[in-house]
């Protein structure tokens, strides 16, 4: 299922989250709806550029993350998942490593506009 098929998918232009909420070289977590049913979706930054993405795994569709809020993130700017340590780029989503190489996260398109991450129109 598509991110945009999600009863609680944002609409283009709804707000994300401050750029400044999200650590450089890192991510944070935001939800759209309440609970099991929230769309949640991870916020990377790097510099003045963020991206999101679901927050499932393509290997076993968990979430990346074993503990709320707590991400594996490396220096060169990856995310690990908790699980089985597949390792995506931050940029495009790609897995470059581990048990889920050459799949994607589900992209969800993002601007940044006057320090706010939007969601944007996909293309
Ligand atoms: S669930 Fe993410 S690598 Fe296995």
């Amino acid at each position: 299922m598509s991110w945009k098929s999600h009863p609680q998918a944002p609409a283009a232009d709804t707000e994300v989250c401050s750029l400044d909420s999200v650590p450089d070289g890192g991510c944070i977590e935001v939800g759209f709806g309440v609970d099991a049913q929230a769309l949640r979706l991870i916020v990377l930054r790097s510099g003045g550029e963020a991206w999101a993405y679901v927050n499932l795994c393509p290997h076993f569709s968990l979430p990346l993350n074993s503990r709320p809020g707590e991400f594996l993130v490396t220096e060169d700017r990856h995310l690990m998942c908790a699980y089985h340590c597949a390792l995506f780029r931050f940029h495009d989503g790609l897995c470059v490593d581990g048990p889920a190489k050459d799949r994607s996260l589900e992209a969800v398109p993002v601007t940044v506009v006057d320090g706010v991450v939007r969601i944007g129109v996909a293309g």
